[in-house]
């Protein structure tokens, strides 16, 4: 445990993937801290490695080299128990292609984070229904994934990712399938989130709009992270 300011630190942190002969090197050296209760944004092309980069700080992928601290643990030393549990009470996740489990309606996936975390079917209730309807999804709570459009697949993603308010929101391209209105919405959902609760929130993304909102903005680029 190093006791400092920041909700996430990486350093020197490598990944590649290999395509039959080929090895592509993605990220190539990721020095990176957010400081607890910041906001950061990331921006990249496609291909650029952000979900690459993202999965590996919510503990769903593993980098080839480096160091990774979240809260101020070394997640490499973790049991498969204990990340889970860093994973669950911890971090908020908005997927790039959302995750939403398809036989649960709108409703139940929001409440699913709270129920692992033991809180009771009302009160679990109670929470996603007020984040769904901070999303505006306040008459289509009970809709399954299919029966819902992409967009709104997506603010239901995000609800989930904070109904238990987690210390640290880890989003891809959470505006990717949104118009300008819910765009703005969302984001003022997820700053307001932020600034009420003083958690933090790093989001990756390929939309230039978003940088309005970000006084911190790196770029991803060639494997290198650089701040604006
Ligand atoms: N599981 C995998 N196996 C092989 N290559 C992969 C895998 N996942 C990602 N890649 C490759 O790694 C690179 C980075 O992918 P990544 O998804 O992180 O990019 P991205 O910046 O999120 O792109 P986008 O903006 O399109 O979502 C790409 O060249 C991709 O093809
Ligand atoms: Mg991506």
């Amino acid at each position: 445990m190093s006791e400092n300011n920041f909700i996430i630190e990486t350093k020197d942190l490598w990944k590649s993937y290999r395509k039959g002969e080929d090895k592509i090197e993605v990220l190539k050296g990721i020095d990176f801290a957010m400081e607890r209760g910041g906001r950061a944004l990331i921006l990249g092309p496609s291909g650029s490695g952000k979900t690459t980069f993202l999965n590996i700080l919510g503990t769903i992928d593993l980098p080839d080299k480096g160091e990774i601290y979240i809260n101020s643990t070394k997640i490499d030393t973790l049991s498969d128990n204990s990340l889970s549990k860093l994973r669950n009470e911890q971090i908020g996740f908005v997927f790039q292609f959302y995750n939403l489990i398809p036989e649960m309606t709108a409703l139940e996936n929001c409440m699913v984070p709270l129920l692992i975390k033991g809180l009771s079917v009302r009160i679990a209730r109670e929470k996603a229904e007020y984040y769904l309807e901070k999303v505006g999804l306040g008459e289509r709570m009970n809709y399954l994934p299919k029966d819902l459009s992409g967009g709104e697949e997506q603010r239901v993603a995000i609800a989930r990712a904070m109904v238990t308010e987690p210390v640290l929101i880890l989003a891809d391209e959470p505006t990717g399938n949104l118009d300008r209105e819910n765009e703005d919405r969302v984001m003022d959902t997820f700053i307001s989130l932020q600034e009420e609760k003083g958690g933090s929130l790093l989001v990756v993304s390929h939309n230039q709009r978003l940088k309005e909102r970000f006084k911190i903005v790196y770029y991803l680029d060639n494997g290198k992270l650089k701040r604006e």
